[in-house]
């Protein structure tokens, strides 16, 4: 399973209306998904208008899509939203502080039973969790086992989510990078670590507690989680 399949089935399954992605690239997933309001966010598209238009005879659902050329920042603080929105895809710049930031606030424009999915929680080597200020940073440092992966510390945002705040469910599926998976509800606090102890963590640390720290759970479970909202 791929983000685009599990973010598709989340869509189909809560039949949702309205789709934002932050971080969108060269709309790789972005184009594919289908969902009648979408909106991409992205300080740098990497597509030409006229991939936009060759994509809306692809996948109709990309005939009303907006795009918003600008950081995930300046656009939750920019924009008037009339309405919260059912799934947001969080896959922006990969550092614990932009990752939780663009949580927090999609937190605040997600509807009461709408669905977060952020990439790359779960970073498969040292490597790719280096926490470098962005992709062509971490490229530049010749980091022992370098793939050109990079999910830098995504998966902190994940930890800080378990350990402070009692109001949503967290877990993270087990496939492409690693898909933490964010809901609405009450939860009992599942990690009781504080800020300083997140921040001062390391990849060796993920490493030695990763199913427990992620709420790790196999794509087997993605069906139990489908029926259950
Ligand atoms: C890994 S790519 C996104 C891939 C895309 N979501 C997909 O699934 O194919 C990360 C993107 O995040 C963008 N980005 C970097 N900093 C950002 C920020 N502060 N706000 C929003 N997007 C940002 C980069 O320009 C890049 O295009």
């Amino acid at each position: 399973m791929n983000r685009t399949e599990v973010i598709q089935r989340i869509i189909d399954k809560k039949k949702a209306c309205s789709y934002l992605e932050i971080g969108v690239y060269n709309g790789k997933n972005f184009f594919k998904i289908k969902a009648w309001e979408k909106i991409a966010v992205d300080p740098h598209f990497q597509f030409e208008k006229r991939k936009r238009f060759k994509w809306i005879f692809k996948n109709f659902y990309n005939i009303g899509a907006k795009y918003h050329e600008t950081t995930s920042d300046n656009y939750f603080a920019n924009t008037k939203f009339s309405k919260p929105f059912d799934v947001i895809f969080i896959d922006g710049l990969h550092t614990y502080a932009q990752s939780l930031n663009d949580v927090l606030n999609s937190l605040n424009i997600l509807a009461d039973n709408g669905v977060i999915i952020i990439h790359d929680c779960n970073p498969p080597h040292n490597a790719a969790a280096f926490p470098a200020h962005s992709l062509e940073h971490a490229g530049s440092l010749n980091l022992p086992g370098w793939t050109g992966e990079w999910c830098g510390d995504v998966w902190k945002s994940i930890c800080y989510l378990r350990s402070v705040k009692n109001d949503i469910n967290v877990f993270v599926l087990d496939c492409d990078f690693g898909l933490g998976i964010i809901t609405k509800g009450p939860s009992a606090p599942s990690l009781n670590f504080t800020e300083k102890e997140i921040t001062a963590m390391n990849y060796q640390d993920l490493e030695k507690d990763r199913k427990n720290f992620l709420n790790l759970k196999s794509t087997s479970y993605f069906s139990e989680f489908l029926d259950k909202i």
